[in-house]
């Protein structure tokens, strides 16, 4: 048995942040039913195809183990058939532009009206204010929830993030929110709205940058590439590649950083295994050293720290550097590139890298369930094609016979 089985989930949500949240839930065993518009689905399983009329990588890879049903939930009948579902459903979770689902006729209040135990889930770009009407993506998330103004280098533009904070990371969010939601209902017997902005998932990401903004005021934040040389201003400023913790750490290049871009690795340079790292680089010197062989003494000198580490990770491979300096204590990380994690063996037999079979694409490699359960072991299965199935979903979630769907197909509802 499944952590969520015997929950059902209907899936309104498209591009990113919503099929990340039910993506999640449906790996933890919940049935999700995906409801896409008849003929179009999913904005997603068209864009950036990189093989032609076969649903995108962007699609496959955030639609793991949905159903599909087509259904115009704008059409007399296919509303008649949304409310049936909205009844038979513990869960409905979208991320349309604000106000998408109201002027669908479905509104809070009428969802309770037509089941109260209905939990009822939604991302929008902005929560109550100014920009609630705003239709947001990614990276105006990014830049309104705090991380494009403390990314990047100093002096240099406020950068965006690979990693999809943003969508992704509300997503994650909300799936906290419906399964906390799912747990007061036990007690409740009601349902409940949960609502989850984009930029408040950003800023709660960014919740150590706010820490800093409020330390500004006693001083200069030591930690930071510009302390103590450079000059703070009045906001959090981006902090490079620091480590952002108590512990100084940086970027260093490895061998072979000439011609591949990603032969570089992280280094923490952690008071208590400073001693070790020293000597490994050739600078017991620093040790007799009071300039040196105090964390205080070093803290003015991080930048010429870094550049002596470097010339010796110059000559080691970033795995060689991960050899050596891991069983000093020595915390570091190489700089692995999307084809490294892909090809990594233990990500493979962990579950975390998995590789799908799919019928119009073939085999393609995905990020699995990065949330391990004991007792709900996930099983990626692959992503639904648009409207595979609808007769099925309408008869055994529904109990419509041939002639009902027939007559619903006829009209365009599905
Ligand atoms: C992502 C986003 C910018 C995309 O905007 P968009 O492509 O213009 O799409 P919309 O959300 O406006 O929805 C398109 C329309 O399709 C309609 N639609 C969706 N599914 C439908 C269905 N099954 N049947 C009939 N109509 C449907 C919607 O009701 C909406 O119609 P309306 O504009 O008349 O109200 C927007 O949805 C948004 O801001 N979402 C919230 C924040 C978010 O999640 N952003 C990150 C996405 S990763």
């Amino acid at each position: 048995m499944k952590a969520l089985e015997g929950v059902r989930i209907l899936d309104m949500t498209h591009v990113q942040s919503g099929p990340t949240c039910t993506q999640l839930l449906a790996w933890f065993g919940a049935d999700v039913i995906k409801v896409e518009r008849p003929g179009v689905g999913d904005a997603t399983r068209g864009q950036l195809r990189d093989i032609p009329d076969v649903d995108s990588l962007y699609f496959t890879m955030l639609n793991h183990n949905k159903r599909s049903i087509t259904l115009n939930t704008k059409s007399v009948e296919g509303k008649n058939i949304f409310t049936r579902l909205i009844e038979e459903c513990d869960v409905m979770v979208e991320n349309f532009a604000p106000g998408a689902l109201d002027r669908m006729g479905f509104t809070w209040e009428r969802i309770q009206e037509i089941n109260p135990r209905m939990i009822y889930a939604s991302v929008k770009g902005f929560g109550p204010g100014p920009y609630e009407d705003c239709k947001v993506y990614e990276n105006v998330a990014q830049c309104t929830g705090g991380g494009a103004s403390t990314t990047g280098f100093d002096g240099g533009p406020p950068t965006v993030t690979g990693a999809q904070i943003g969508d992704s990371g509300t997503g994650l969010h909300l799936a906290l929110g419906i399964a906390a939601a799912l747990f007061q209902r036990v007690t409740s017997g009601r349902g409940q709205r949960v609502e989850c902005a984009m930029q408040d998932g950003v800023l709660n990401l960014c919740r150590v940058k706010l820490r800093d903004q409020q330390r500004l005021a006693h001083g200069p934040l030591t930690e930071y590439p510009q302390y103590p040389n450079g000059t703070f201003g009045e906001a959090t400023p981006r902090a490079g590649n620091a480590s952002g913790g108590g512990q100084p750490g940086w970027v260093v290049r490895c061998r072979g950083w000439e011609t591949d871009p990603d032969a570089y690795t992280y280094v923490i340079a952690q008071a208590a295994a400073f001693e070790g790292l020293a000597r490994t680089i050739g600078h017991e010197d620093w040790l007799d050293d009071p300039e040196w062989n105090t964390p205080k003494g070093r803290l003015s000198k991080l930048e010429k720290m870094f550049e002596e580490i470097e010339k010796w990770t110059m000559t080691k491979s970033k795995f060689e550097v991960m050899e050596i300096l891991n069983p000093l204590n020595v915390p570091c990380g190489p700089v692995l590139s999307m084809k490294e994690l892909a090809e990594e063996e233990s990500l493979r037999a962990s579950g975390t890298v998995v590789e799908i079979d799919h019928p119009t694409r073939g085999k393609y490699v995905s990020v699995g369930n990065p949330i391990k359960l004991s007792d709900s072991t996930t099983a990626v299965e692959r992503s639904p094609l648009l409207g595979e199935h609808t007769d099925q979903i309408l008869s055994e979630v529904l109990g419509m016979d041939n002639a009902d769907i027939e007559a619903a197909r006829s009209v365009g509802a599905v």
